[in-house]
């Protein structure tokens, strides 16, 4: 079904959506990060920040067309920061007006240093059940080189405090590709990783943003093939204890995949409030991707106010393949055809045997090859 037709019959056919919060406050920048964030928190702020979200949602009715939040996500920034009231005050505003699946994964980001046993408590009894922990990583000298702001035995102490609460779903973060990072030191990463039983990790390559501080510096990186030996050894070590990697830096024990990302990844909707932050909607006028004012004061004063642009209809096969193709899943030809009817069918399948001839894309069902995944920008770039 071509796009117009779909869109004609969005009211019995639209994705889920989910709901992601943007807090941007951090107590200190890192050097190597280009999220929107501010180290600046005036009193009354954090109120503000709130009241202007819930604002946001009640005007986005629309947008939002009956649909009940299938995961929210507070990111950030460090949401960590929060005193934990705000969570409930949305939260509560959520339930009280249906809007969220009562079955929803409701996470949190969290920097160590604020992951007390109370904090999390009382987020868990305003409704969060899914923290995930920015570790980075467990040596020193690698936080040191990141410039973050907590010690490799806060990032411990963090992780019991978390692993007290039987009832919450944790996921930590790990960085790799660090400036003088030996193989012996993230080897050590993981294993720690492995010893504290958690059942998602977040494995990022660190990349070097511009508009950041590492941008400007000589950086003694590591070549090519001392990233390619830290993801060997990543694969190996998590593999072997019953880990799977589901998408490019996600890896989880089985039925622990993040609902929030997944749904990111097989193109539902999500809309995004706070300062800065980016939307995907479906409407009768086609697939919009929206921005909200980016600074904090701007936001809060004009919470509605949005960049929107409509995605061409010869651009959706690869918006949607760039993110599609991020999961390692197998999705069958049969429905694949069925969830995803609107995309431009033949041209789809005339760049899909290409990428079968180039060994790029699985012939059985739709998905990347092993050397697919490996090249995933040449395998999205055939769309
Ligand atoms: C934006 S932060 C927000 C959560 C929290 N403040 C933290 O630092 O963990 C989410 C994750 O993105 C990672 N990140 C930010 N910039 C990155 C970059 N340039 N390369 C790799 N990971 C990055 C952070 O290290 C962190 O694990
Ligand atoms: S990585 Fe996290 S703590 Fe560091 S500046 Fe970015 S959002 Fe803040």
């Amino acid at each position: 079904m071509p796009l117009k037709k779909y869109l004609k019959n969005l009211n019995n056919n639209l994705p889920n959506i989910s709901l992601y919060i943007h807090f941007p406050w951090c107590e200190k920048k890192c050097p190597y990060c280009d999220f929107n964030v501010t180290t600046v928190k005036k009193d009354g702020d954090i109120f503000a920040l709130t009241e202007a979200v819930i604002n946001d949602i009640s005007l986005s009715k629309d947008d939002i067309n009956n649909r009940k939040f299938q995961s929210v996500y507070f990111g950030g920034g460090t949401p960590s920061l929060v005193p934990e009231e705000y969570f409930k005050k949305i939260l509560d505003f959520l339930r009280k007006k249906e809007m969220i699946d009562s079955s929803a994964e409701i996470t949190v980001e969290f920097n160590p240093k604020e992951a007390s046993k109370d904090k999390i408590a009382s987020l868990l009894s305003a409704g969060i059940n899914r923290i995930s922990l920015g570790i980075q990583s467990f040596d020193e000298s690698v936080l040191n080189q990141l410039g973050r702001n907590h010690s490799a035995a806060e990032a411990k102490k963090a992780i019991a405090n978390l692993a007290y609460f039987s009832n919450l779903n944790t996921t930590i973060d790990l960085i790799y590709g660090v400036m003088d990072q030996s193989s012996k030191s993230f080897e050590n990463d993981i294993n720690l990783f492995l010893d504290h039983d958690i059942n998602h990790l977040s494995l990022y390559q660190l990349t070097i943003e511009p508009n950041t501080i590492f941008y400007k510096k000589e950086l003694n990186l590591p070549d090519e093939l001392k990233i390619n030996q830290f993801e060997n050894i990543a694969k190996q070590l998590l593999k072997d204890s019953g880990y799977l990697q589901y998408e490019v830096s996600s890896w989880c024990k089985e039925n622990k995949k993040s609902a929030h990302n997944i749904n990111y990844w097989s193109y539902g909707d999500f809309l995004g409030v706070g300062p800065g932050a980016h939307s995907k909607i479906t409407n009768s006028d086609g697939i919009q991707r929206q921005m909200r004012l980016k600074k904090l004061g701007s936001y809060i004063n004009n919470p509605q106010k949005k960049k929107s642009e409509t995605i061409a209809y010869e651009d959706i096969n690869f918006d949607f393949m760039i993110n599609f193709l991020r999961m390692k899943n197998k999705t069958s030809f049969e429905s694949f055809e069925e969830r995803f009817d609107y995309l431009d069918k033949s041209k789809f399948f005339k760049s899909y045997e290409k990428g079968i001839e180039l060994g790029l894309l699985e012939k059985s069902h739709v998905g990347t090859t092993e050397k697919g995944f490996r090249l995933l920008n040449d395998t999205v770039n055939l769309f």
